[in-house]
């Protein structure tokens, strides 16, 4: 079975098309190389030794979103990774973020519409539901006003897709609200690969650790939680792969129980910004250069998941431990 995966040489999207190979899936990959390396591409081969086939390819791009379509019809489903993702570079930059995640998905859209077989994974997060006000966070929270034009391309993009549903009974799809994921593959051949200064909490504290980065900035500890740092989620990256593989058989199977689903995608354990050094100390045996600093604006003060839903209705359960994860990541900071 043919599956298009946008975005796929990313981060989240490089792991997922190895377990889609790993299950048995044909893969075709979109990439337009704007935050991702072609060397993935290679690296995803000699873990799977199978090669998806790659085409680049701007999703802004109308025309070839419609020749690429017409090309392939007989893709059985969709899993859209492809967005712009920093919050910050969002803040200061929102049309960007708006024509290219929210576009870009209305002209994938549009071409999947048109096919036979209509079954698409979306690339959601967390974000949308800003501050919760209980912990922990269940599918049914409300959803808060956006942050950042980045969770506000989320947000949208996921009523979008809902809209289409509603009118169109045999387009199915899913919504995976991803909490914060981390860690890399056990080969250590694919990881999270920032550009630049790494925005997230992870990559800055292994590069940190490997001497990249000379200290890290803890942003603040006057919150009211247990140590005074934020408390979030985090996810090893291949079970949230998995996670992916899983959303997609149950459209093939038609297993869903509506034509739009949501599912949060977490441990259901929140670890403080502490917790998360030291986690990284007790997995490299290192002590880790880090000084307390202002808070970052913008950052919520706790969000971890309720993962009932995921694990009974999904049927998925994350495996890895935050020791687990943060053990693969700091493999592939040293493999780097
Ligand atoms: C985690 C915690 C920081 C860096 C963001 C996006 C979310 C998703 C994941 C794309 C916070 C603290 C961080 C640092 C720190 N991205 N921190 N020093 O903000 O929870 O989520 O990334 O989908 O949409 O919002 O992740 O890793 O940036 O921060 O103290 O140098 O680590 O304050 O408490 P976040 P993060």
């Amino acid at each position: 079975m043919k599956i298009v995966v946008t975005g796929g040489l990313g981060f989240i999207g490089s792991h997922t098309v190895v377990e889609l190979q790993n299950s048995g899936f044909e893969v075709v990959i979109i990439d337009n190389l704007s935050n991702a390396s072609i060397k993935v591409l290679e690296n995803i081969i000699s873990i799977t030794n199978q090669a998806p086939t790659f085409i680049k390819l701007d999703l802004k791009d109308k025309a070839k979103v419609q020749d690429f379509f017409r090309a392939h019809q007989d893709i059985k489903g969709v899993i859209h990774f492809a967005a712009s993702k920093a919050v910050g570079e969002s803040v200061e930059n929102p049309l960007m973020y708006y024509e290219n995640n929210i576009n870009t998905l209305v002209y994938v859209l549009q071409e999947l519409n048109k096919l036979e077989h209509s079954n698409f994974i979306f690339s959601s997060s967390c974000t949308v539901y800003g501050q919760a006000d209980t912990m922990p966070i269940t599918e049914n929270a409300p959803i808060k006003p956006a942050e950042s034009p980045y969770g506000n391309t989320k947000k949208i993009g996921e009523n979008i897709i809902e809209d289409i549903c509603k009118v169109t009974p045999d387009f199915k799809a899913i919504a995976l609200r991803y909490f914060n994921p981390i860690g890399a593959h056990k080969s250590a051949k694919i990881g999270e690969l920032p550009i630049g200064v790494p925005q997230n909490l992870v990559p800055y504290i292994t590069q940190t650790g490997q001497g990249i980065r000379e200290e890290l900035s803890v942003f603040g500890n006057d919150y009211p939680t247990e140590d005074g740092t934020c408390i979030r989620d985090y996810i090893h990256v291949v079970d949230l792969a998995k996670a992916h593989v899983v959303a997609l058989q149950r459209l093939l199977n038609d297993n869903n129980e509506t034509n739009f689903e949501v599912f949060n995608l977490g441990t259901g354990t929140g670890s403080s910004v502490l917790q998360v050094i030291k986690s990284f100390e007790r997995v490299s045996n290192k002590k880790l250069n880090y000084k307390i600093v202002d808070r970052r604006k913008g950052d919520v003060i706790s969000a971890y998941a309720d993962t009932t839903k995921a694990n009974t209705v999904l049927g998925w359960t994350a495996e890895s431990s935050l020791d687990d994860a943060m053990k693969s990541a700091w493999n592939w900071q040293q493999k780097l």
